[in-house]
């Protein structure tokens, strides 16, 4: 967070009156005088480990609030808890999850302004949503430190709040490509299989993970070197061919080896980096690694296999400078001498633990039973977790206990991870994490945890994703086609259709399910999967824009239709649908056996369908024919998309031409921009390294133009516009570029869908474009 301001603003939006006898706190906006906070309703409360606080809410349109599993994008007032505290916890049941975000956004009576409220305290906490409209929160710890972002709108209030905590990263260009995964591929040959599917029917496939399994027992920083055999050459080989590496790791490291083999714990233990007990000596859990020289009987159940097989592990304290010197290490002796990988997937860092507290559970003490529990899982704090009593690193010089810093330990270890990983590999790399809090954005992206290969969970990840947006994380998304049991064919296929659309596209399946990855169903899934992720690898130039707007000016990347349609109250509750950036609005199948979508389209816009380029006839709730290979896509009036021609990865498709998509609005006009850099080099934004392009286009000039705002670093140096696609045109006799004439056989008019096509244009970006028709 920013420092605290020495002196108080001259103007504000907002005034705070405060009344002493009997005490109430009103927070209103200046310009509706709307009560925004009202805390006359309820007592606040300060005990040792109980803090309450309630206020009264102008509406019931609350949204954000997490990480869980929410059934609506829109809040549920009907006495509905929320609990904040980092679990490993599976979306189920509304239950707290991975990552802690207590804010909320709220659209206020008038349908117009909205405000967002953070309360930043890393203590387990509750919230319970009540029917008044009002809000009651409890925190075991900490202090009630709350925060207001007056917007005025939902946007404004997302650009205000990660002006605050930090925006969103900027991924980079193949991060936003086609990933694929699985927890226990078995062996390299099964990879292979897959590799080579993928191939075989030309899909994109720009990530490829590496996930536990191909370490020996599970242990961090190690290849097996019989499942996993010449391991390292095949990465370097299918990076050649444009498919990059991630690979997991785990914090827990364990710390059973014979001293001299394992130098992540040997290390560890000089360095001293490891969370400790209270009686100052280091603190195990259990996680994955396996103890050296057994046998692994997986037919054991759970509990058998946690005593008898998993190691003692320790948890590195990452909030210490040795620790974080630690880490960077092990990462960079990993990729200099095992093999190259692109990025990192931090997992399990909630940390998660698979026996309560430690292997030597924990004592009984007010940490581990504050007196009062909130509305989380588990039958105490250290379930599934360390004891809240471990002490750990709050600055570089002052501890305090796992209980205050239990939310933050995912948070922590991530921007030490992605300088580590970008050290190792000297680029720009990514991180993507399954803890999160507060933040977290800055530095990350998040994937939505061990879902199940079931129906509903389509919809939720849109919610799940809504709610990230809210949080300052824009790269996001669910594993496609489902993490637990065995997917069907028609609900993978739907999944890989709205995966299509989440910035962080990544199909990755659980240990022991049936395939899931495209090639595995047969020819006609994979040419299905294949063209929709083409869709997506040509709109990929206007995502990495996206990313670009939310990393500069906070913007979100997956947006609720309420941001851009606020003062239609039906869209306030739409979460079966969602837009990228303003314009382009994607409604998928999210049912079983339904070969229709009802969709709704804000009447304030005009819209076109994305494959035809025709116009919807009218706006409100439509029924859109949606079979098996189709999702439908509509881009808004008045937006220009910029485009370019896919291929199996974005090392072939950035060479690539490009193209705009412009979809005039009722006035006859769009614009657009196109955010371009090298993709993978460091700090391209910081540096001013980037190109920067606006279009503009206007139906009574029978115009587009273009300006070139930025043009440094020379990455836009062989873009050729070669593809334009203007909606909502009446007719065309004759067109130029730069006063010249336009061959009529490099463009069509067809005039029953008002669109016109031009191809090869062959314009060079890095200059102005102008291009004129006449009629
Ligand atoms: C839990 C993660 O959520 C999942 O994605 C991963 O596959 C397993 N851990 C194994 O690493």
């Amino acid at each position: 967070m920013p420092a605290r301001p020495d002196k108080a603003p001259d103007s504000t939006n907002y005034e705070v009156k405060i009344t002493e006898k009997p005490f109430n706190a009103q927070v209103i906006r200046s310009s509706s005088k709307e009560i925004v906070w009202d805390l006359s309703i309820g007592p606040i409360q300060f005990e040792d480990q109980f803090l309450q606080l309630s206020t009264r809410l102008p509406s019931k349109s609350v949204f954000g609030f997490g990480e869980n599993e929410q059934p609506s994008f829109k809040h549920d007032f009907n006495w509905k808890s929320w609990g904040f505290f980092s679990r490993d916890q599976p979306p189920s049941n509304n239950g707290n999850m991975y990552g802690v975000h207590p804010f909320y956004m709220c659209l206020e009576r008038d349908n117009m302004n909205a405000h967002g409220v953070l309360l930043l305290n890393s203590n387990a906490m509750d919230v319970l949503l009540q029917p008044a409209p009002a809000l009651t929160y409890h925190t075991i710890g900490g202090v009630l430190d709350f925060y207001f972002f007056f917007g005025p709108s939902p946007e404004a209030v997302v650009q205000e709040y990660t002006s605050a905590i930090g925006r969103s990263y900027l991924p980079p260009y193949w991060a936003l490509g086609f990933q694929l995964s699985r927890y226990d591929y078995g062996t390299i040959e099964q990879v292979k299989t897959v590799i080579d599917g993928m191939r075989e029917y030309n899909i994109p496939h720009d990530i490829q993970y590496a996930d536990i399994d191909y370490m020996e027992r599970q242990l961090d920083f190690t290849v097996s070197a019989t499942r996993y055999a010449g391991f390292k050459e095949y990465v370097d080989q299918v990076k050649l061919e444009g498919t990059r590496y991630i690979t997991i790791l785990d914090p827990a490291i364990s710390g059973n080896e014979s001293v001299g083999t394992y130098p992540p714990y040997d290390e560890g233990v000089v360095m001293d980096v490891f969370i400790k007990d209270e009686q100052g000596e280091i603190a195990y859990g259990k996680v994955w690694p396996d103890y050296p020289n057994i046998t692994v009987d997986e037919s054991k159940d759970w509990d058998y296999q946690t005593e008898n097989y998993r190691a003692y592990a320790a948890f590195p304290d990452f909030l210490k400078s040795e620790t974080k010197t630690w880490w960077k290490k092990q990462i960079k002796d990993l990729y200099d001498n095992k093999f190259k990988f692109d990025g990192l997937w931090i997992d399990m860092n909630e940390p998660a633990s698979f026996v309560e507290g430690s292997v030597n559970g924990c004592s009984q003490n007010k940490w581990e039973l504050p007196p009062f529990k909130p509305a989380i899982y588990g039958p105490r704090l250290a379930d599934k977790t360390l004891c809240m009593s471990f002490q750990q690193h709050k600055t570089e010089t002052e501890m305090t206990t796992h209980y205050n810093m239990h939310s933050l330990y995912g948070w922590s270890q991530t921007p030490v991870t992605l300088e580590a990983v970008q050290e190792a590999t000297g680029k720009r790399s990514f991180v993507v994490t399954r803890s999160t809090y507060v933040g977290s954005g800055k530095y990350s992206g998040h994937w939505l945890g061990d879902n199940t290969s079931i129906w509903p969970h389509l919809h939720k990840s849109i919610i799940g994703m809504l709610d990230f947006s809210l949080f300052g994380v824009s790269y996001t998304g669910a594993d496609i086609c489902g993490f637990f049991e065995d997917t069907t064919e028609e609900l993978c296929a739907r999944w890989m259709q709205l995966g299509a659309f989440y910035p962080y596209s990544r199909n990755h399946n659980g240990k022991g399910w049936a395939r899931q990855d495209p090639p595995f169903f047969g020819a006609a899934f994979a040419n299905n999967s294949r063209d929709i992720l083409h869709v997506r690898y040509e709109l990929l130039p206007f995502l990495y824009t996206l990313h670009y707007e939310s990393n500069t000016k906070g913007s979100t990347v997956i947006r609720p239709l309420l941001h851009e349609f606020t003062s239609d109250v039906l869209t306030h509750t739409i979460d079966r649908q969602f837009l990228w950036g303003p314009s382009l609005l994607i409604s998928p199948v999210l049912d079983q056996g339904e070969v229709t979508v009802r969709a709704y389209f804000p009447e304030a816009s005009i819209w076109y369908d994305f494959f035809t380029g025709k116009r919807l006839e009218s706006g409100g709730y439509q029924v859109l024919d949606a079979p098996i290979e189709v999702i439908n896509l509509h881009v808004r009036g008045g937006y220009i998309l910029p485009t370019q021609m896919p291929d199996n990865s974005t090392m072939f498709s950035r060479l690539n031409p490009c193209g705009v998509i412009v979809a005039f609005d009722s006035d006859g006009n769009s614009e657009g921009n196109l955010f371009w850099d090298d993709g993978d080099s460091k700090d391209t934004v910081e540096n001013g390294a980037y190109y920067l392009a606006t279009y503009t286009a206007s139906k009574t000039e029978m115009s587009l133009t273009s300006t070139i705002d930025k043009n440094v670093g020379g990455s836009a140096d062989n873009l050729l516009l070669d593809n334009v696609k203007i909606w909502g045109i009446s007719s065309v006799s004759a067109i130029t570029l730069d006063g010249t004439t336009v061959p009529t056989s490099k463009y069509t008019y067809d005039s029953s869908a008002n669109t016109l096509v031009i191809t090869e244009l062959g314009h060079d970006m890095t200059k102005p474009l102008n291009l004129k028709w006449t009629h």
